[in-house]
């Protein structure tokens, strides 16, 4: 068992550094980084339990080569230290490369919208900004794309002037029309619930809460990034048109994350 702990705890951490670097299921990442440090643990202990024993580890071999000189003496103590220091090697990568995965910044991700794409509802209904109530929400997409998973946008309707954004956002709300992404930030559930007394989006699934006047940032909840806008404009006959794809990628950032 001695032997074979350290090669355990270097395989096994090698392996959780391969699925991390590969974007695996963070189980199978952790679970070969948890063998790795058991296998650590368990040659730590019998380690400290043979620098316990009355007897010296080392055992030197008798020279053998044909001119009869001295061979380098090799000693189970220092085969042992090197394997320690291979799996600790190892076990340090693991640790590594996650967080060269955290640095690194979702890429953006294109959806079927784009610049001067018309807003439609499920039913292909065109939009203009006054066909939704003050406090109303509808499900829209571009025109074409009805049903487009990742271009599900949630179309709101509030008072003018309540809407608080960034400057070089300003105009990206049309009498009081704001869109934002349906899909929740945190696991990718389609967030549907809007409470318009409190100006907030509700996600289902884990409860996260989108503040809609200041950018749908996330206020409550596992969710840790605002739900991507769709900057709006109108085009000639007065209908509701998205300035482009999305600010951000929508959904987790784990669905964009890539080597
Ligand atoms: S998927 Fe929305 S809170 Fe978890």
């Amino acid at each position: 068992m001695k032997n074979g702990a350290p090669l355990l705890a270097a395989i096994a951490a090698l392996g959780s550094a391969a699925a991390a670097a590969l974007h695996a299921n963070p189980a199978i990442v952790g679970g070969l980084a948890t063998i790795a440090l058991l296998a650590i643990a368990v040659y730590a202990g019998a380690l400290a339990l043979a620098l316990n024993a009355p007897s010296d580890l080392s055992e030197p071999r008798e020279p053998c080569g044909p001119s009869g000189a001295p061979e380098p003496v090799v000693t189970r103590g220092g085969l042992f230290g090197r394997m320690w220091v291979a799996a600790l090697g190892a076990f340090a990568l693991a640790g590594v490369v996650p967080l060269v995965s955290l640095g690194r910044r979702p890429r953006r991700h294109g959806t079927a919208w784009t610049k001067g794409a018309r807003l439609v509802t499920p039913e292909g209904r065109l939009l203009r900004p006054g066909d939704v109530a003050i406090g109303g929400i509808e499900t829209v997409f571009p025109e074409g794309h009805v049903g487009s998973p990742l271009s599900a946008t949630l179309l709101l309707r509030l008072q003018e002037g309540v809407v608080s954004l960034p400057p070089e956002r300003a105009g990206w709300v049309q009498h009081g029309n704001v869109a934002y992404s349906k899909i929740c930030t945190h696991a990718g559930c389609p967030v549907a619930i809007y409470r318009h007394a409190s100006y907030q989006l509700y996600c289902p699934c884990h409860q996260s809460v989108f503040d809609v006047i200041f950018g749908a940032r996330p206020v409550a909840g596992p969710a840790t990034r605002p739900l991507p806008q769709l900057g709006l404009d109108l085009d000639d006959a007065g209908y509701l048109i998205a300035r482009g794809d999305f600010a951000d990628p929508v959904g987790p950032d784990e669905w964009w994350r890539t080597t």
